[in-house]
């Protein structure tokens, strides 16, 4: 990995905003990613942020932090917050930013244990593709306090394969709709491509059975996105 995801953040936070990230899929064209996004205040956040934020309580993990911005709302509410990501770049923007306790770690060398865990902007995402989706949840649930909570948001992606007329192009031979291969590029240098899980509420809820844990449905965005609460 390159980093460009932290290269970019870097520069918005050092005052060299110049450009946006670029985003693409392999179901998708290019779009923009804009950077001040990355650095959105609580009230530019979306409603299901908002709410994961007020519903947090304890000792709250905030895996895959980007810039901080959910952790630094967390610390100005007096709530005690670490936070973590695998993009050294997003690791000293949040540390540069203020969050105390920000540290360069995958989610799954993480081993403290935690009453709140936050995974959001696509939490799922983390999980990359759906068969490594068990092996993620079943190390969430190593870190859950036993009354602890993971708050996370996803999409079901499904309209994205409708077509014009209503019907759908999806060949069912490519596997689940919502692994995506994801390409990211910055200022003209391309990123090793990734993948990128968007999971449907009822494929995540049945995930987290399967490994012993409760699902339930928070609340419901405006475009097929919503917040999940997943406990012990
Ligand atoms: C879509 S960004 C969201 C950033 C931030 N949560 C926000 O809402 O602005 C996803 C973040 O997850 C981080 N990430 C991806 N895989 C990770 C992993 N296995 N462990 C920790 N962080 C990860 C990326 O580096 C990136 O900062």
């Amino acid at each position: 990995m390159k980093d460009i995801f932290g290269q970019a953040l870097l520069d918005y936070q050092n005052g060299n905003y110049s450009e946006d990230l670029m985003t693409s899929t392999n179901i998708s064209d290019k779009d923009e990613l804009p950077l001040p996004y990355l650095f959105r205040s609580y009230a530019e956040m979306p409603a299901l942020e908002q709410e994961a934020l007020k519903l947090s309580r304890g000792k709250i993990l905030d895996v895959g932090c980007g810039s901080g911005s959910h952790s630094l709302w967390l610390q100005d509410q007096g709530k005690t917050v670490k936070a973590i990501d695998s993009s050294k770049g997003a690791v000293e923007v949040a540390q540069q930013r203020g969050v105390i306790n920000a540290e360069l770690k995958p989610l799954l060398e993480e081993t403290e244990k935690f009453d709140t865990i936050l995974l959001l902007m696509n939490g799922t995402g983390i999980f990359q593709e759906l068969s490594k989706v068990s092996q993620y949840l079943d190390h969430l649930k190593t870190l859950l306090q036993t009354d602890g909570q993971i708050l996370m948001d996803s999409s079901d992606i499904s309209y994205m394969y409708e077509d014009e007329d209503g019907g759908m192009w999806l060949d069912l031979n490519q596997g689940y709709p919502g692994e995506l291969d994801y390409y990211l590029s910055y200022k003209g240098i391309e990123e090793t491509p990734m993948k990128w899980l968007y999971l449907d509420f009822e494929t995540l809820k049945t995930a987290c059975l399967t490994v012993g844990l409760q699902c339930e449905k928070i609340k419901e965005g405006e475009h097929y996105d919503y917040l999940a609460r997943i406990s012990k």
